[in-house]
């Protein structure tokens, strides 16, 4: 269906324009126009389909910003585009701090035009296809529970960001609704893993965590291209200590009442956040790298959480990353110096891949076999996504000795 969009301007000559603009572009149509701002919020409020309101700031008799707030949460789906001649820093904050998408001259070129509504549309439907497979109001009792993955680091870069967003890509190719949340409150990068920038972070949902509706989600997830809504960790680290233990249960809480799958990426430093999430999950994970350092790490962080009765040790989980069978630290001696046994499933060193994936801002392009194959073997192991043949350790060697 095409984008549905209304312009909302007390300015004839403007409307004309934007009307000649858009009616150039294949699968955008303009709905209506309307010269004042109860007339854009009547129809908005009216109009089920439509996708973007095109703002001019000037529109009286109430301000450009205050619409854009009532619109963000009247029907958080649609996007509003502010124009206004005025394009600088200042303004757009402004903007994006009341909830618009994207603020545009009120001369835009047909190619500024048609990119921003291309770019805003695509977010618009996103959240619309989302809002839609749930209620837009507080948690559901007892209604549908997906699943929670923790993956916390024994150490710090043992690859617990890579894990976290390549499993929650690997479950939207699965069909799943997925939610990835950043509970490495204080150093989270998910962002830039992600090549996205958003203002919006869990922090914003702590003081309202006893009452988050389906629009303040809306309101603070960011919508990934690839499929994933995203919760950033805040910007400011010392925000993390406001993301207490209880916020945190509620916000799990909700995002599991929504989501088939919530993956929380807890970072190697625990915080009320992380650990409450590592508490709460179905499943959690320690990334490991095979050296005795770490491997040691791990087996004291296992310990630390029985302790602090956060989780069993029979019920974490272990997964060596960057291990290749040239190492000299294998599973089977892994698992004696854990006092746990790893996950079948190990993931291969792809230095190069993943690098140049982060590089090019395009998480989905890892051009390494064995590691995409890891992340299924993975996700099937963790029961988050569907089974695959999940070969036992040594298994490919047999195989390849029997064809032969
Ligand atoms: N399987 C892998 N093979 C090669 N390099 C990897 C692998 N996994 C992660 N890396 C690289 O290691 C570095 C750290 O990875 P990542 O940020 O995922 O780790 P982390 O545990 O989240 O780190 P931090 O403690 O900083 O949050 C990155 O440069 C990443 O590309
Ligand atoms: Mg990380």
């Amino acid at each position: 269906m095409s984008v549905q969009v209304l312009i909302g301007t007390g300015d004839p000559a403007l409307a004309a324009q934007l009307r000649t603009q858009i009616a150039e572009l294949a699968d955008i149509h303009v709905v209506g126009v309307e010269a004042d701002s109860d007339s854009v919020l009547g129809m908005v409020g009216s109009h089920d389909e439509l996708d973007i309101v095109l703002l001019d700031d000037d529109l009286g008799p109430n301000s450009g910003l205050h619409l854009v707030r009532e619109i963000a949460m009247r029907r958080p789906h649609v996007a509003a585009v502010l124009l206004n001649d005025q394009l600088d820093e200042e303004v757009l904050a402004r903007a994006l701090e009341a909830g618009a998408r994207g603020v545009l001259g009120r001369t835009p070129s047909l190619d500024e035009l048609s990119s921003r509504l291309l770019a805003v549309a695509e977010w618009s439907r996103g959240v619309r296809r989302w809002l839609g497979t749930s209620d837009v109001g507080g948690p559901e009792v007892g209604g549908r529970r997906g699943r929670i993955l923790a993956v916390a680091g024994a150490k710090g870069g043992t690859g617990t960001t890579t894990i976290a967003v390549q499993l929650a890509l690997a479950g939207v190719r699965a069909g799943s609704s997925v939610c990835l949340v950043d509970m490495d409150l204080q150093t989270g990068d998910v962002g830039t893993y992600l090549d996205l920038v958003h203002r919006r972070s869990i922090a914003d949902l702590v003081s309202v965590s006893n009452e988050i509706t389906g629009a303040m989600l809306a309101d603070v997830l960011f919508v990934h291209e690839a499929g994933p809504h995203v919760l950033l960790a805040p910007q400011e680290g010392e925000k993390a200590e406001d993301v207490t233990s209880s916020a945190a249960r509620q916000i799990m809480g909700v995002l599991r009442s929504r989501y088939d799958i919530v993956i929380v990426d807890c970072g190697a430093f625990m915080t009320e956040g992380s650990v409450t999430a590592i508490e709460a999950a179905d499943r959690a994970i320690i990334t490991v790298t095979p050296d005795l350092p770490c491997l040691r790490a791990a087996k004291r962080l296992g310990q630390l959480w029985k302790r602090l009765r956060v989780r069993k040790q029979e019920d974490i989980a272990v997964v060596l990353t960057r291990q290749s069978r040239k190492d000299e630290i294998q599973p089977d001696f892994a698992a004696r110096i854990l006092g746990m046994t790893p996950l079948k499933t190990t993931v291969p060193p792809a230095f190069r891949a993943l690098e140049k994936a982060i590089n090019n801002g395009a998480p989905l392009r890892v051009d390494h076999d064995g590691f995409r194959r890891a992340m299924s073997q993975l996700g099937a192991e963790l029961g988050i996504l569907p089974a695959t043949a999940i070969q036992p350790r040594g298994a490919p060697k047999r195989a390849k000795a029997e064809a032969t």
